[in-house]
């Protein structure tokens, strides 16, 4: 009970903030700010960017908490939008299901548009064009043709795994879903390690299926452990044990979580990678704000199975919370980001940055914590 009022106490100071920002950034669709300001990817060279429909969920989220009609409607603009990149094969990648889950998918829960599932078919559809049969896997990025990265796959997919789930669900049309396990079962193989940490990114022979090598990606180097990638592996296996119940989904989510519980610093201020030198002080507030949300969602699944987890779990999840709160978060009205403490990359030139992605987990978590969430995923 003390948690969950801590955390309509925290919700409502989002939503105060909110209102004057939504008022003074209608047109956009942030990815960061400058001078505490959002930046706008709205325009066709940049509508593309897999973040594109953060900010119009953390708008659903806190329309469906708090009745604000103005961030519906800046939300539906946004998802407007987006059509360009619908419409745009080489824009359309991996990340569908980030961006519409977060703007068809919230519509549609919560108004049955027959646009919004329209937009939200249309991707799921095309990520599951994406699957190679022999790799049993979801290809991630696309390249300008000459087939470069059409065998890399990355552990951040399991996030938009539910654009399929519920694509079988929408229209009981099991392909969708098929698909969505034969990519999770293959990346609890390939992509998670012995210890229970995952790689980033892993190449396959796009002909064979043949597992190459693994890759770096974002974090320090191969073998080491990007903490937002390690966030998606815990979040993305989370789900799909949600969405389809088969206990090895359950487990991989468990022994990531365990791995990054072993890992995360006493202060709980989480790292860009978890074994970065002890003096470098780059953070990454999105990793602590998705491992929250993620933990939350985890910890509710073990209520019945294994309490001593869950309360594990959940409580870890409020402490990120709360250092978040305490340490990373800009309240000041006349600043557009809340988390302060961002990183995109380990080898990016900038760092402790703001990011909408973390602002939109923050909120989510937030939310699931007093229990005034939409669920997206
Ligand atoms: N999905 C890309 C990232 O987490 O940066």
């Amino acid at each position: 009970m003390k948690d969950k009022n801590w955390a309509e106490e925290i919700a409502t100071k989002i939503f105060e903030k909110e209102k004057e920002v939504v008022a003074r950034n209608y047109n956009r669709i942030p990815y960061t700010t400058e001078m505490g300001r959002f930046d706008d990817w709205s325009d066709d060279d940049k509508i593309c960017w897999w973040t594109n429909g953060f900010w119009a969920a953390m708008l659903w989220q806190l329309y469906y908490a708090f009745s604000e009609d103005s961030f519906k409607e800046c939300a539906l603009g946004i998802e407007e939008k987006l059509d360009k990149n619908l419409m745009n094969y080489m824009g359309m990648d991996h990340d569908s299901g980030f961006k519409w889950l977060l703007t068809s998918g919230a519509n549609f829960e919560l108004t049955k548009s027959e646009e919004a599932k329209n937009r939200f078919m249309l991707a799921a559809a095309n990520l599951a064009g994406r699957f190679n049969l022999s790799a049993s896997l979801i290809r991630a990025w696309n390249d300008p043709g000459n087939g470069d990265t059409a065998g890399w796959a990355i552990i951040d997919c399991m996030m938009n795994l539910p654009l399929l789930y519920k694509a079988s669900e929408l229209t009981k049309d099991p392909r969708f879903t098929q698909i969505a396990t034969a990519h999770a079962a293959r990346a609890m193989n390939v992509f998670i390690r012995e210890d229970g940490s995952s790689h980033h990114i892993i190449t396959f022979d796009p002909n064979t299926g043949d597992l190459l090598k693994p890759l770096g990606g974002q974090g320090m180097e191969e073998g080491s452990s990007w903490t937002r990638g390690q966030s998606w592996a815990l979040y993305g296996f989370s789900l799909s044990y949600l969405h389809t119940k088969q206990k090895d989904y359950l487990d991989t989510a468990i022994r990531v979580a365990d791995y990054v519980l072993s890992q995360i610093p006493d202060n709980f201020h989480i790292p860009v990678d978890y074994c970065q030198p002890k003096d470098i002080a780059w953070e990454d507030d999105t990793a602590a704000a998705i491992t929250a949300s993620g933990l939350l969602l985890l910890s509710k699944e073990l209520l019945d199975l294994d309490e001593a987890r869950s309360k594990k779990y959940y409580d870890t999840a409020v402490a990120l919370l709360k250092t978040l709160a305490k340490d990373c978060c800009n309240w000041d009205k006349d600043v557009d980001h809340i988390l302060t403490n961002c990183s995109a990359a380990y080898h990016d030139d900038h760092h402790n940055f703001a990011i909408i992605y973390g602002d939109y987990y923050f909120t989510e978590a937030i939310l699931r914590l007093c229990e005034k969430e939409i669920f997206l995923w």
